[in-house]
């Protein structure tokens, strides 16, 4: 069993973007820079903010953080957008979520302009990574083909079952492990909440992606031996051997599954930095006009 080390890969990407920026800022040309809008207090999007204005400056890039109280207006948030749509100085901006009920996130979702969608949420960016035109990918689904790409793991004429159909995860990685490229090329399964099958279906996975949020999920007679199993689980629960008092569990069975795998990745440690390192590879893109 070999561990899938998200987070020293993670390093290493950073370390190569850092190295891009200083090119571009020796010929003259500005860092990237990446905006942030955060409403609210939630623990798990302060954190994640932080995260993605720390890794900013790991890669060199400019930053900035916009924040707003739980009570902002749909119509102010609305406001900022299109101030950050027509900033020149800004490359790219994202709207942590989840947002306050009162305001429609998907509105706030369309409201960026999509050549600064770094998230790769709206839906230009979405329908054009599902027909293979450049984009910007959803950092979820792109972390996890970066771990795909430099553990050389062969996707091709193998079986992945993704648990979870959500629009962040579940469907654009279905969609990209199809597309006719490394990696890709895969017989893609997704299976969900309503299916009756889901043992089944693992069981005959080459490579499973577990993303439905649910600690523990997949057990050990689930899994074909040899199988690499990607865990893109994230519940926070509560523990008494943490400073914070909580730990992320992932939805694997880790101590159980891991023993069979050629291929795992652990919680925390695994998918996780990936995501912030996709973000960061938006915000060169963006930065370089690359795409748009
Ligand atoms: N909330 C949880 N994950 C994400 C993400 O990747 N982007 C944004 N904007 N909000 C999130």
């Amino acid at each position: 069993m070999q561990l899938i080390d998200g987070k020293a890969v993670a390093e290493q990407v950073k370390q190569e973007i850092a190295a891009e920026v200083a090119q571009m800022t020796a010929q003259g040309k500005r860092a990237p820079h990446l905006a942030a809008i955060l409403v609210g207090h939630d623990g798990g999007s302060e954190t994640y903010v932080a995260n993605k204005i720390k890794a900013c400056a790991v890669c060199g890039f400019k930053s900035s953080l916009i924040r707003f109280e739980e009570t902002v207006s749909e119509a102010e948030l609305l406001a900022a957008i299109d101030r950050l749509n027509r900033d020149d100085e800004v490359d790219g901006f994202i709207v942590q979520l989840p947002l306050p009920k009162h305001i429609d996130e998907q509105k706030i979702v369309e409201a960026i302009d999509y050549r600064k969608d770094v998230d790769g949420f709206h839906p230009v960016n979405v329908g054009r990574a599902c027909i293979g035109l450049p984009s910007f990918l959803s950092a979820t689904p792109a972390g996890i083909l970066e771990l795909l790409r430099r553990y050389k793991i062969e996707t091709a004429g193998k079986h992945v079952v993704i648990i979870g159909r959500s629009n962040i995860v579940g469907k654009p990685l279905a969609n990209l492990l199809m597309r006719k490229d490394y990696p890709g090329n895969a017989t893609v399964t997704v299976v969900h909440s309503y299916s009756t099958d889901i043992k089944e279906q693992c069981l005959s996975a080459d490579i499973i992606v577990c993303a439905l949020g649910r600690p523990h999920f997949l057990k050990e007679d689930m899994v074909k031996p040899g199988a690499t199993v990607i865990d893109v689980g994230t519940t926070r629960v509560p523990s008494t051997q943490t400073k914070s008092g909580f730990k992320l569990t992932g939805d694997v069975d880790f101590d159980a599954v891991a023993p069979k795998c050629a291929y795992i990745t652990p919680v925390p440690g695994g998918v996780g930095p990936m995501t912030i390192v996709s973000l960061m590879k938006n915000t060169l893109l963006a930065g370089a006009k690359a795409i748009y």
